[in-house]
């Protein structure tokens, strides 16, 4: 029936620009051009409309010819009797205004429900494929892994001559060959902790250690490197410093920390670690520092996101992933620790987090000593 349909065009003009209430005027005057209006089997309001009509003039022209005594008609008894059939149109139009809402509405709900299928559906895929890629990588590190286990033990076995005495060329090749397999394998550490991280999949080992010998070895792990760059290193530390963390993974991030501050320093110049407490907050501060050549302030919003590089060119002069400060981050949200990169170009890099005091730990703050060495 035409009268419905005309009432059930849900993108007839709406006006949403102008205020509700010229709005909602006009949407009246539109449907009292509509058939819809004047159906009062489609449209209760419509009958509503009529039958609250009703009254008006039954009591009038009724108390008008009682009060008269006669039963003739007035031409005033005309205006009541159209109050029937006004408030019949008055309502009709209510209802396709209402019965109009209602049906936007029911498309709305129906556009959202289709909207949030797509979007189930999209993140079903999505997770899929998170784990097809989680698994891919698992097995494809775990590949790579073994046969490098065995190039490295059969290079250590030839350069400790237990195949037969090596010229020192062939020592200085075979010496070359092992480090890049350590490279490879850190390489593959690295993705394989990355993806554990990234996914989720692991356990935090929360128990209570002293900060400072992690620390100490964590630097000591780059004495080569530091002193084949002429580093001074400059360690700020307490006496102790108990933490309540995990500690292999705190021992990930100082490491990490260290390797970009040694990494990035020129020849020469200095890197340290500086630790305080704060006991009336509870925690341990650890700041990572160097002197190298910082980091543009435009580019720092990203240094937390995985694969980037400040430079990411394949001439690059430093190695690396660029997931190492991704790795940090995932690590210390999980401990719910801040971490912070206060840096600006020329003006070397100083790296921030914090971390939760272990209970009954004497922290003293008189009792810091600092550690110079080069
Ligand atoms: N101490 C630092 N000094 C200068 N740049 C840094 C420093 N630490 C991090 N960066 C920048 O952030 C990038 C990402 O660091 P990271 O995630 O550790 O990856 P990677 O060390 O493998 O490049 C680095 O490539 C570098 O551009
Ligand atoms: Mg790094």
């Amino acid at each position: 029936m035409s009268s419905a349909t005309d009432a059930e065009r849900p993108d007839a003009p709406s006006g949403s620009a102008r205020p509700e209430r010229f709005t909602t005027v006009r949407e009246f005057l539109h449907a009292l051009g509509q058939r819809f209006t004047y159906n009062p089997r489609r449209n209760a309001y419509a009958l509503f409309g009529f039958l609250w009509g009703l009254p008006v003039p039954v009591f009038s022209v009724g108390i008008d010819q009682w009060a008269s005594g006669q039963a003739t008609q007035h031409p005033i008894h005309i205006a009541f009797l159209m109050h029937p059939l006004l408030f019949a149109v008055i309502f009709g139009a209510m209802g396709t205004v209402r019965h109009r809402k209602d049906l936007q509405i029911h498309h709305l709900v129906e556009e959202l429900k289709r909207h949030a299928q797509e979007l189930g559906l999209a993140n079903e895929r999505l997770t899929e494929l998170d784990r097809m890629k989680a698994q891919f990588m698992a097995n494809v590190t775990h590949e790579l892994k073994t046969p490098l286990v065995a190039i490295r033990g059969y290079n250590e076995s030839i350069l400790e001559e237990r195949f037969g005495p090596l010229t020192d060329k062939q020592r200085q090749g075979l010496g070359i060959a092992v480090r890049n397999v350590d490279r490879l394998q850190k390489l593959i550490e690295e993705l394989l902790e990355f993806e554990r991280i990234d996914s989720g999949d692991f356990k935090l080992q929360i128990a209570d250690f002293d900060l400072v010998p992690l620390v100490q070895s964590a630097l000591e792990n780059f004495r080569p490197q530091v002193d084949e760059k002429k580093l001074a290193t400059e360690l700020h530390l307490p006496e102790k410093l108990e933490v309540r963390a995990d500690r292999e993974k705190i021992a990930h991030v100082l490491q990490n920390l260290i390797s970009n501050a040694v990494k990035f320093s020129p020849d020469g110049s200095a890197i340290g670690v500086t630790a305080s407490t704060d006991a009336s907050l509870g925690r341990a501060s650890l700041t990572v520092w160097d002197r190298g050549p910082g980091i543009p302030s435009a580019a720092q919003k990203f240094l937390f996101t995985r694969f980037w590089q400040a430079d990411g060119s394949s001439r690059r002069k430093h190695g690396g992933t660029g997931l190492g400060l991704a790795i940090c981050k995932g690590i210390l949200d999980a401990h719910r620790a801040p971490i912070q990169v206060v840096s600006s170009e020329g003006n070397g890099t100083k790296v921030h987090f914090s971390l939760t005091l272990a209970k009954e730990c004497p922290h003293d703050r008189e009792a810091a000593h600092s550690h110079r060495g080069r």
